[in-house]
C-alpha cells in the first residue's frame, strides 16, 4: 500500500488510474470502514482510502483532540484489506490557510438532525469532502463509498454531488454491526464496559418504533415520545428518536408506505454520543 501525505504524491501515485474506488475516513478503523474498503476494490482500478480528523466537522467542545488515532493498527487493516492507496495529508497539507471557501449545503436537509444538534456539522463535513474528492477523483471521476450509518451525511453527500454535476457515483454501504447489534463506529471505544453492554438499547429502541409505526393499532403520535422516555429511564440523554421518509428525511406520515422509512436516532450514553438508524 502506497502512503501520500501530500496532494502532488497522491496525484502522481494516482496519475496511471481512470477510475479510483475511494472511502475516506477519519482513521480509527473497524470492521465497519473495512467492509467499505472491501466493497470499493471491484468498483475502480486502484482503491484508496483517506484518513483525516477533519476539524472543520468538530463543535470546540466536541472531541476532536481526544479523536482515537490509531495510525499503525489502521495502516495494518487497510494493507490487508488490499487498499492500494492511502490518503493521509497532513493538517496544513490539506488546509495550507484557514478554509474561508465552505461548502454550504442545503438547510431543508442538514439543519436538521445531527445538523440541529451539531450546527456547522454538515458544512464541515461537505467541505472536507469536496476537497478530498477533488484530491482523489479530481482528475479522472470515480466512485464513493461511504456507510449508511451516517445517514443523513451520505443523503448530504449525494445531493452535493449531484448538485455541483461532480462526476462521481457514491455507493452506500450497509451499517455493521457487533453481535449484539451494536452499530460498530469509531465512538464505541469510549464506552466504558457497563455502557457497551447498554450501548445496544440505542439499536433496540429504533427497531421497537419501527415494528411499532407499523402495527396498524399504534397510536402513532405518540410513539416517539414514548421512545425518548423510554430511553431516558435507563439513563440515557437522547437528541432524536425519530420515524423519518428515506426520499428527504421529512416527518413520516399515514401516506408513506412501508420500504420507505428509516428511524434515526442519536442520544448520549455518559459522555459518549452514540448515533444509529434502521430502514424499514
Ligand atoms: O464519516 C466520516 O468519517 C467523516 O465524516 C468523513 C466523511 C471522513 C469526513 O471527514
Amino acid at each position: 500500500m502506497l502512503i501520500a501525505h501530500s496532494i502532488d504524491d497522491l496525484r502522481q501515485a494516482l496519475a496511471p488510474y481512470r477510475s479510483p474506488a475511494f472511502v475516506p475516513t477519519m482513521g480509527n478503523l473497524h470492521d465497519g470502514h473495512i467492509a467499505l474498503v472491501r466493497q470499493a476494490k471491484p468498483l475502480g482500478d486502484v482503491t484508496v482510502a483517506s484518513i483525516f480528523v477533519n476539524r472543520l466537522q468538530f463543535l470546540p467542545h466536541e472531541d476532536f483532540d481526544s479523536y482515537p488515532r490509531t495510525w499503525d493498527a489502521d495502516c495494518a487493516q487497510l494493507r490487508a484489506a488490499g487498499c492500494d492507496v492511502l490518503f493521509a495529508p497532513r493538517e496544513g497539507d490539506l488546509y495550507p490557510q484557514p478554509q474561508t471557501f465552505k461548502v454550504h449545503p442545503d438547510p431543508a436537509l442538514a439543519d436538521m438532525l445531527e445538523g440541529h444538534f451539531r450546527p456547522g456539522f454538515f458544512v464541515g463535513v461537505s467541505t472536507v469532502v469536496m476537497k478530498l474528492f477533488a484530491c482523489v477523483l479530481g482528475q479522472t471521476g470515480g466512485t464513493a463509498v461511504f456507510g449508511k450509518k451516517d445517514y443523513q451525511q451520505l443523503m448530504v453527500i449525494r445531493h452535493m454531488v449531484r448538485q455541483f454535476a461532480l462526476p462521481i457515483d457514491v455507493v452506500a454501504g450497509e451499517t455493521q454491526r457487533a453481535a449484539d447489534g451494536l452499530a460498530l463506529s469509531s465512538r464505541n471505544g469510549y464506552l466504558g464496559a457497563e455502557e457497551r453492554h447498554e450501548a445496544v438499547a440505542l439499536s433496540q429502541a429504533l427497531r421497537q418504533l419501527a415494528e411499532r409505526w407499523l402495527h396498524p393499532s399504534s397510536d402513532r403520535a405518540a410513539l416517539e415520545p414514548q421512545a425518548l422516555d423510554a430511553l431516558r429511564a435507563r439513563g440515557w440523554l437522547p437528541d432524536y428518536l425519530t420515524l423519518r421518509r428515506r426520499a428527504d428525511l421529512l416527518p413520516a406520515t399515514a401516506a408513506d408506505a412501508a420500504g420507505t422509512l428509516v428511524a434515526l436516532g442519536a442520544a448520549r450514553l455518559g459522555s459518549t454520543r452514540l448515533i444509529d438508524n434502521l430502514e424499514f
